[in-house]
């Protein structure tokens, strides 16, 4: 271990405050073996048990405690409000009127007033109400864990947007939080809910591609004009938002699951396969570096994320996944989505498409007199036919309201839509906490591969010894249609209930003369919610 290192653990050990979010946490440590890194994995506690196919029981209204609005968490609380059988209990952020003006969402969706926090450590209070299933986060990076882990212990649900845990540290503690307290810890993946990689996902399911052997993925946005968008922490003169200084500090793919998660899923990971070493190569910065000069006003030589960054990851079964990063460099959104199977090939970027021969296009069910070759892409007419075929049963159900709501087309309300569902018929979640580790740690292997030559790093097994437990693969779970026919009706019920009562209390009203800070009107404000 270098000096600089040392220094770092024995500090952070000192000060108890082992919460750095940079990319490499200061308490990994790793050993070398045949040239390759090996990062220690921390023995599971005694007496815990692992949290693969993690089921709990159901909830019919799901309470909801957002943390984290602004430009991302409003979105998502519209969208809550769209979701039968939810109900937002709270609204939390730094600033103030950041939660505040999301009442308004809540009161044009008829939905009641929402309680809210505000300031650095107001969520504790959220975490603490005994009223909440589920905590959403929707932070800064930097407080993605310690808001999730107030949440675990305190005994919730958390789901976390991407990515929802920086660094291995990070990354150990939800797992072993998730696993003591038998509680789901979701990453927000909306990417894996998309149209595109949904059908793919199925037609690699069923053998149209053959054995898929490879893939891609990647997150290229140039982010310019957003860089001065982002939250500015009051409490740091870097004069930078949160995202360019976190890319100033951290090396490795910093955003990896956009790219990651959707293959992962065709991948099987930690459901009969598992990652077991990768490389990764960054380019060096340009674009970082002249942005902190200029917006800072001071010359900047200590950027240590490149423009473009590339992952190589292998997997145990022989198959490879290429995953890049790239929020610099002026080119179109693209994230890659390139499934490479024995049989076909399947790219959504620039262009979504299909390569099959004529007779893997024939035995995944689809005749034509067309000419067809492998050589090019699948003509429209049958490109059509084969995804009308293989439209993903969670699309079929979701896919006309997701239209509707919106979130990135759609993606986001169906990936809100299946966690609601998965919590309300007590079954697995499509993504839990080793899916979030393997996607998440992308960013300290890859640091610490580059930082070291580009060398081999070692995957732990985060699912300790529980990685190839699944013999089906990945697969979502779904309720009998009997049971989700009556879930799904007790929570429409639920839903116009609370509507009812909100407009029948005059609950808006009161709440708009509580605003004044009169002591009768606070009470008769919280008369009135306490009969919901
Ligand atoms: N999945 C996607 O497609 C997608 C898209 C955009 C953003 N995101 C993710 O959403 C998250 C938020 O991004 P954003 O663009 O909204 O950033 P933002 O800077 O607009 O918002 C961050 C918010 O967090 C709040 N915050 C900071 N500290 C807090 C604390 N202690 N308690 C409560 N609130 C606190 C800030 O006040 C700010 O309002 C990030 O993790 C980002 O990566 C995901």
């Amino acid at each position: 271990m270098s000096s600089l290192r040392t220094l770092i653990v024995a500090l952070s050990l000192l000060t108890g405050s082992a919460l750095l979010a940079q990319s490499l946490s200061p308490l990994t440590t790793y050993h070398w073996q045949e040239g390759t890194l090996v990062v220690d994995t921390p023995a599971r506690p005694a007496g815990q048990q692992h949290a693969v196919q993690l089921t709990t029981p159901k909830i019919a209204q799901v309470r909801v405690g957002f943390v984290g609005l602004g430009m991302r968490g409003p979105d998502a609380v519209a969208r809550y409000t769209q979701i039968a059988g939810t109900r937002v209990m709270a609204l939390c952020d730094y600033e103030e009127e950041r939660a505040v003006a999301c009442q308004k969402i809540l009161r044009e969706a008829g939905m009641p007033p929402a309680d809210i926090y505000c300031g650095e450590t107001g969520y504790e209070a959220l975490c603490q109400r005994p009223d909440i299933d589920l905590v959403y986060v929707a932070t800064d990076w930097e407080h993605h864990f310690p808001v999730a882990k107030c949440a675990l212990e305190n005994g919730k649900h958390v789901a976390i947007e991407v990515p929802s845990a920086m660094n291995l540290e990070q990354i150990w503690t939800l797992i072993d939080l998730a696993e003591q307290k038998r509680l789901h810890c979701m990453i927000l993946e909306n990417c894996c809910y998309d149209w595109y990689e949904m059908t793919a996902l199925n037609m690699a399911q069923q053998g149209v591609f053959g054995e898929v052997i490879r893939a891609e993925g990647a997150y290229i946005h140039t982010l310019d004009p957003y860089w001065d968008h982002y939250w500015k922490n009051p409490n740091d003169d870097s004069m930078l938002g949160w995202r360019m200084k976190y890319n100033r500090e951290s090396r490795g793919d910093v955003y990896p699951t956009h790219g990651l998660g959707p293959v992962a899923q065709v991948m099987n990971i930690h459901r009969g396969d598992r990652f077991t070493t990768l490389v990764a190569m960054d380019t060096k910065s340009v674009h970082g570096t002249e942005f902190v000069s200029e917006h800072t006003g001071k010359p900047c030589s200590d950027f240590r994320n490149g423009d473009h960054t590339t992952t190589l990851l292998r997997t145990q079964l022989g198959k490879v996944v290429e995953i890049q990063h790239n929020v610099m460099t002026p080119q179109p959104y693209n994230r890659l989505y390139k499934i490479t199977g024995s049989r076909g090939y399947a790219t959504k970027y620039p262009e979504e498409h299909y390569s099959l021969s004529k007779e893997q296009l024939a035995a995944a069910g689809i005749q034509t007199e067309a000419k067809i070759s492998y050589h090019s892409f699948l003509p429209e007419t049958e490109h059509k036919a084969l995804e009308e075929r293989y439209r993903h049963p969670i699309l079929k159900k979701y896919g006309e309201m997701a239209l509707e709501v919106g979130g990135h087309g759609g993606m986001d309300y169906i990936m809100d839509s299946r966690l609601v569902y998965c919590l309300q018929n007590g079954l697995p979640l499509d993504m839990d906490v080793y899916d979030l580790a393997e996607w998440c740690c992308l960013a300290e292997l890859g640091a610490l591969s580059i930082d070291h030559n580009c060398c081999a790093v070692a995957f732990p097994d985060f699912t300790r010894g529980h990685w190839n437990d699944i013999p089906t693969g990945f697969r979502h779970a779904y309720a009998s249609p009997a049971d989700e026919a009556a879930t799904d009706e007790a929570a429409r019920q639920l839903t116009q209930t609370l509507k009812d009562n909100t407009a029948k209390l005059g609950l808006w009203q009161l709440y708009d003369k509580a605003q004044t800070g009169k002591k009768s009107a606070l009470k008769a404000y919280d008369k009135a919610k306490a009969k919901l």
